[in-house]
């Protein structure tokens, strides 16, 4: 397959067929919830909102935090750092990091899979290499997420709630890296998406940490942290390389 954007025989617009574009209106608004419009013109919603208030007011929560199996003495000092406040945040951000740095390793090895093939047909603002080094990265941010739940006592293998919900908005990143069709620039539109979100996830969770009272974590957390924005700072300029064809 060839690794660009081409032009094609696409009918998705409204171009393709100008004759069907007053029926193809008459039968969206047709279709619309009939609401009174606001005063900027867009429907109220109110139909919806109020479904949506119903079954908010009635859910359960996305999951729990488990307690730790064992309340180590780093547990304690979170409880005492987080006085007033919910201590098992520290283990619900912490399950979500791993989590998504779990996905991470994944994202990384799809597109070295698609960068191998697609590589030969055009050069590249990346090396394999520089991909392998990142995904080795991602998979030691995992290993030091689950060493500090192990210090706390908690489990590393319980799916938190955080961790379930990135896990939801993260699937999209995923289905583009291991969709045959998508090109090198889709892939790393992607993978911006989860560098953004992880850069800042780790700012946050040192944040966390440090008024949990985590000191010796922190070390650590802050390497992986800094490892986070320089992904994203090579991510993003790979795509711009990419997309304006800079370096190339
Ligand atoms: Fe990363």
């Amino acid at each position: 397959m060839e690794n660009t954007t081409e032009l094609g025989f696409n009918r998705t617009g409204a171009q393709s067929s100008p004759l069907s574009v007053h029926s193809m209106q008459i039968y969206a608004d047709e279709q619309s919830p009939h609401a009174a419009p606001t005063s900027d013109g867009m429907p109220d919603g109110k139909a919806i909102a109020s479904v949506r208030s119903l079954y908010v007011a009635e859910a359960e929560r996305v999951g729990s935090v488990p307690m730790p199996g064992t309340v180590t003495g780093a547990f304690n000092t979170v409880l005492s750092h987080l006085r007033g406040r919910n201590p098992e945040v520290l283990v619900d951000k912490l399950g979500e990091r791993l989590a998504f740095e779990r996905t991470g390793v994944r994202l990384y090895q799809a597109l070295i899979d698609k960068a191998t093939v697609l590589g030969g047909l055009e050069t590249l603002p990346f090396t394999i290499a520089d991909l392998q080094k990142i995904r080795g990265e991602e998979l030691e941010h995992m290993h030091i997420v689950a060493s500090a739940l192990d210090s706390l006592g908690a489990d590393p293998t319980a799916q938190t709630p955080s961790a379930d919900v990135s896990a939801v908005a993260s699937m999209g990143v995923m289905q583009v890296l291991t969709d045959p069709r998508t090109t090198i620039a889709h892939g790393l539109e992607a993978i911006l998406m989860a560098e953004l979100t992880d850069s800042d996830s780790w700012n946050l969770l040192v944040a966390l940490t440090e008024q949990a009272g985590q000191d010796t974590l922190l070390p650590d957390f802050r390497r992986a942290m800094q490892n986070e924005n320089a992904h994203l700072l090579k991510v993003r300029g790979w795509l711009r390389s990419v997309v304006l064809g800079e370096g190339a």
